[in-house]
């Protein structure tokens, strides 16, 4: 797939999408056309380096509206949709399903339909050329065992949250796509991603959050669940990666090479911030790790064996765990006014219902 295309994007001010977005602008001469409801995740600040740069469109919609997607695709004529647009917290997922199965289920079928519209209608030599790339998660393969094999893309599906089990119904749609009508898709399942512009809900920025804040930091049950993270530029190029050398129906595993417990996640957070914050007030950080009540259903282990988007398209992560998290915990520092900024009201109302009763 060339990239000096247009480019379709979805979900582009949450956090992964934008930093794809603000990448592919950067990075290419392509012009990328970025649908975002704009819902609590979605923040335009996220997409400051691309404002007003005549490469990038902004529209502000749900991809669950059939007639503003048809009206973009036959606007722009894409030669590419990356789908990022999702609810993705598996936390929100328990106190509230509903908008999980909106977005993610009904808002990829109503995607998915317009798309095969779309490309049905294209002339041959761009038919050929399109690709529709669906973003997915390594946790619709469930929970491993301590001693079980990492997940390759052959593991059966075994979602055990309202969040996975929505991906996995998405990523089965799109696969009954390219079997049903040769929608030329692909499919990534990535691993537990973080960097610049995570919404503060998840692991890595709640910790440095609250750590700056002086808060508790709350780690669930023992604190020995496993995660295997990718830090999210890593993850933007494999996504290029895959859009210019995947095949079409295939799926690649996305990850970092870093399985690490919580515990020790949270850990060297807090070493670096005694480090790079030395006139905070909390020093050492550690003191504040406080352990709360799990989260049901909390998924053991997560690992991604990595090896087939290595061997069949040459991506590999440039950076360990070790410069990721450095880099992130420089920014979150750097950024203060962004985290204040994305603390509205309903972030705290959020917090409150997250972590009040446990
Ligand atoms: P995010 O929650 O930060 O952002 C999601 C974006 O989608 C937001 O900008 C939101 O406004 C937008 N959106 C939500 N509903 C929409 C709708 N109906 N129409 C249009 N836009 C809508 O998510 P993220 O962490 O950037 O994740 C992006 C994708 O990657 C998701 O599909 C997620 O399942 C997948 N993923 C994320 C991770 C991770 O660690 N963050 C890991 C694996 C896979
Ligand atoms: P999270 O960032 O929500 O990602 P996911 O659930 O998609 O893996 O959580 C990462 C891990 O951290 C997960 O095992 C749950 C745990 N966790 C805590 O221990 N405390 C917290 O406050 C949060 C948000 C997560």
């Amino acid at each position: 797939m060339s990239e000096t295309g247009k480019i379709f994007v979805t979900g582009g001010a949450g956090f992964i999408g934008a930093n794809f977005v603000n990448e592919w602008v950067r990075n290419t001469d392509g012009h990328v056309v970025n649908l975002d409801k704009l819902t609590y995740a979605g923040n335009l600040e996220n997409l400051a380096e691309v404002e007003g740069n005549s490469r990038h469109t902004f529209v502000h919609g749900d991809i669950c509206d059939r007639a503003t997607v048809d009206r973009l695709l036959a606007d722009h004529r894409p030669c590419a949709v990356v789908h990022f647009a999702a609810e993705s917290h598996v936390d929100r997922s328990i106190h509230g399903p509903d908008e999980f199965i909106r977005t993610n289920i009904n808002g990829t079928f109503t995607l998915l339909e317009a798309v095969r519209a779309h490309w049905v209608g294209l002339d041959e030599g761009a038919r050929g050329g399109f690709r529709f790339l669906h973003v997915s998660t390594d946790e619709v393969y469930g929970s491993l065992h301590p001693a079980d094999a990492p997940f390759t893309e052959t593991k059966a599906y075994e979602p055990n949250s309202p969040y996975s089990a929505s991906k996995a119904a998405s990523d089965h749609l799109v696969r009954a796509y390219f079997h049903t009508y040769g929608l030329p898709v692909l499919t990534t399942n990535c691993s537990n991603n973080y960097g610049p512009y995570q919404f503060p809900e998840k692991l890595i920025p709640l910790v440095i959050r609250n750590a700056l804040a002086g808060k508790p930091l709350p780690i669930y049950g023992d604190g020995m669940n496993v995660r295997d993270w990718l830090y999210v530029t890593d993850h933007c190029a494999a996504i290029r990666a895959v859009l210019k050398g995947g095949k079409v129906g295939e799926t690649y595993n996305v990850g970092g090479w870093n399985e690490m417990p919580n515990l020790q996640i949270v850990k060297e957070i807090c070493a670096i911030l005694d480090e790079l914050h030395p006139q905070s007030p909390c020093i050492p950080h550690a003191s504040l790790i406080t352990f709360v009540r799990d989260r049901p259903g909390h998924d053991r282990r997560y690992a991604i064996d990595a090896r087939k988007i290595e061997r069949e398209i040459g991506w590999r992560p440039v950076e360990t765990f070790a410069t990721g998290i450095r880099k992130t915990v420089q920014w979150y520092l750097e950024h203060q006014d962004w985290v204040a900024n994305v603390e509205s009201g309903a972030y705290r109302e959020w917090v409150s219902t997250n972590y009040s009763d446990r």
